[in-house]
Order: C-alpha cells, then structure tokens, then sequence
C-alpha cells in the first residue's frame, strides 16, 4: 500500500479544456478566466468574483482593498496555514491571534473579543478543515466594531451555512485551487465579494495595475472623434502580477463542474472514518464533523501517542501529515505569538489522515484496520 495524502482528481475532461485553449493560442489572461469568474460568482450566490493566482494574492489583496493605515491590527486564527497571516505582514499590517475552540478548533470568538484593541480593523476567519466559523454570531460583533471580515475559504468550496454559502458572510470571501484542495485549477484562488465597490480596483490590482476590462470603456475616446484608442490604459494603482489565467480557468472551469461529486464523496469518506473509529479509545475524531451538511478538504484525528502513530502509519504506507503547527509559535511570528495556550499545546495531537475523492473504501477499510490495530 502507498496511500497519498491528498490528491487531485483530474481527467479527460480537463485535459480537452486545456487542449482548446492550446488551440486558441489565449494561455494567459483572457476570457476563460472572465467565464470562470462568472461560473464562481454564480455558484457561491456573490454579486462579483475575481480570478486570482492563489489564495495567497487573494488574501493579500482582500486586505489591500480596504487601504487600512500601515501598522492597524488583523485578528487572526493561530491554527492556520502560513499565508492567511502573511497577508497581513505583506499589508504592513500587525497579527493579532486568536486561539482555538477547543471544540470545534475555528477561532475561539470569547478570545477574540478578549484580543480586540481600537488599533484592530479587521478579522479573517478560516473555516479550518471545512468546518464553519459561527459566522452569525461573529458578523454583529464586527458590524458592531466596525471590522472588516474576510472569509479564508480555503479549506471550503461550496458549502452552506444556514443557508448562506462560506465565503459571501463576509466583506471578502477568499478559495484556494491549489493542487490538494476540494478542487483545484494547479494553483489558482477567487476572490467574492457582494459589494462591487469594494473591488473597484481589485481587477487592476490583480494585473500589475491595469483593469483590462477598462480598455472596453475607452469608448470615451471614440465620442471624442478619435479612433478607437484601443491601445490605451492608465496606471492609477499599484498591481501585482497575481493574475488567473486562461490554462488555469479552463481546468477549474471543468472541476467545478465535477466539484458536487467530489464533495459527496469525501463526505462518504468521512462517515466511513467517522463509523470505523468511533470505538477506538486512544484516538478523537479531529472535530465534531457533520460531512452531511459541510464540505471538508481534511480529515483528521486528535491522538495521545501522536508521533509514533504517525511513524506507524507511515510505515504501513500511510501518508499523514499535522495541520497545523500554529502560527503562534512559529519563528516568523513569534513577536506577536505565544498568546495562544490551548491550541499552541493541543496542535501536538493532530494527524490529518487521507482525503481525496479518489480513495476507495478499500483504502480506506484498511487505513481504518491500521489504526485500530496500533498498541496503544
Ligand atoms: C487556510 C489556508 N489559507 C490560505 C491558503 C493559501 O492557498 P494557496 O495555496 O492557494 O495560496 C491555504 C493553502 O494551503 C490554506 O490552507
């Protein structure tokens, strides 16, 4: 056995896209993106979406959006992956973690209320492994500071929360298409949001500063008894070259449409770990997953004898992994960390299993008889 962690489901399908837009010669920014943007928007319920190269520049620019003065404050989980926090630094802005519910592992929103200071001007909740932050509970609490919310759905593509998909709670909802995620373009990140101004230069930042779309609207030029200017376009902001493009879209566009399958198998997946390990003493269930009504890219277990359980599975040709170590210890974060006690402590227990649509229930019979025969 040699059973992967994560993996992409990939097949003719995205293959066929890429090869028409071989055959269109239009790789790079062009109108694929524009179409998968539409198909996203669509799809979540937002009133606009941006393509972007990752949910790393989707994160970045979410918080640039808002043009906060340099060194203001962004409450933050500690349990996350590196980039949720490293937008904040890209924006010369300061974190500000918040630990875990001990439960569910979101953010802990009694900590957050405890870490609120009047230099704080944003919060960015990650829905960690799938799993929904209370966000009616913390939108009135921001609304009511004046905070800015940014939705970090990298974990979360498609799923509803009383009603309301994770990602349009907020000012910004921000996916990832990265390789080991619910769906992926290779790499690749949305931005939504349901206030259009908001992104009014979002577009251009995205493209080293210039908002392609703007060259539809130099129709100014034609009133004016010119020729078409079509070559014309104006730097008013400073961009970064975090565009989608036209390969990328093209995958994702085909994904999305596999996109409810692949959900409704990892949620099988999950129920079969959930029913095969819910007697074994030594090892938790990671959180108090409820795949029939979220979407989750990751499985996980909390256990005591966390490193030789994963020397064991490794030597059974089990790929796991820890997700993650917090921020809050970290060394590139440390001088705003250690503030974070359960999670800081807790995150010593983690396993994430394997997920992917692709694991067949021979797999996952087997990861499930591994664990259970493991001397505790
Ligand atoms: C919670 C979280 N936020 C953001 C990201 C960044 O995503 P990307 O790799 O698309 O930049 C990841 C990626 O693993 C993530 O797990």
């Amino acid at each position: 056995m040699n059973i992967r962690l994560f993996k992409p489901s990939l097949g003719t399908e995205e293959l066929e896209a890429v090869k028409d837009a071989f055959e269109r010669s239009w790789v790079g920014l062009g109108p694929k993106v524009n179409e998968f943007e539409e198909k996203w928007a669509e799809f979540v319920g937002a009133k606009l979406a941006i393509g972007v190269n990752s949910a790393t520049a989707a994160l970045h620019l979410a918080l640039a959006a808002f043009r906060f003065p340099e060194g203001k404050k962004v409450l933050v989980p500690s349990l996350t992956f590196s980039a949720t926090a490293s937008a904040i630094l890209y924006n010369r802005l300061i974190p500000v973690f918040v630990d875990s519910d001990p439960v569910t592992l979101g953010m802990d929103l009694e900590d957050m209320k405890r870490k609120y200071t009047e230099d704080v001007v944003a919060v960015i909740p990650v829905h960690y492994a799938g799993h929904p932050v209370p966000m009616e509970k913390l939108m009135p609490w921001a609304g009511e500071y004046g905070l800015k919310v940014v939705e970090d759905c990298a974990h979360t593509s498609g799923a509803l929360y009383k009603g309301k998909a994770l990602g349009t709670w907020g000012d910004i909802g921000c996916y990832s298409f990265e390789e080991k995620k619910l769906m992926t373009t290779g790499d690749g990140g949305m931005m939504v949001t349901n206030d259009p101004e908001l992104f009014k230069d979002v577009k251009a930042m995205r493209w080293v500063g210039i908002d392609k779309d703007n060259w539809k609207t130099a129709q100014a030029y034609v009133d004016a008894n010119h020729d078409a200017l079509h070559w014309f376009y104006e730097l008013n902001v400073l961009g970064y070259k975090y565009n989608m493009n036209d390969l990328a879209a093209s995958i994702g566009l085909q994904q999305l449409k596999k996109l409810p399958a692949m959900n409704a198998r990892r949620s099988q997946i999950i129920q079969q770990y959930l029913d095969g390990l819910k007697d074994v003493e030594s090892v938790k269930p990671l959180l108090p997953y409820e795949p029939d009504n979220y979407v989750y890219q990751m499985f996980g277990i909390r256990a005591e004898k966390r490193d030789e359980l994963m020397i064991y599975l490794k030597s059974k040709g089990i790929a796991t992994g820890c997700h993650y170590t917090p921020l809050s210890i970290q060394p590139l974060f440390r001088q705003w960390g250690f503030n974070c006690p359960f999670i800081e402590e807790e995150a010593n227990k983690f396993i994430t299993l394997p997920l992917h649509a692709e694991l067949t229930d021979d797999e996952i019979s087997y990861i499930i008889g591994i664990i259970r025969s493991y001397k505790y």
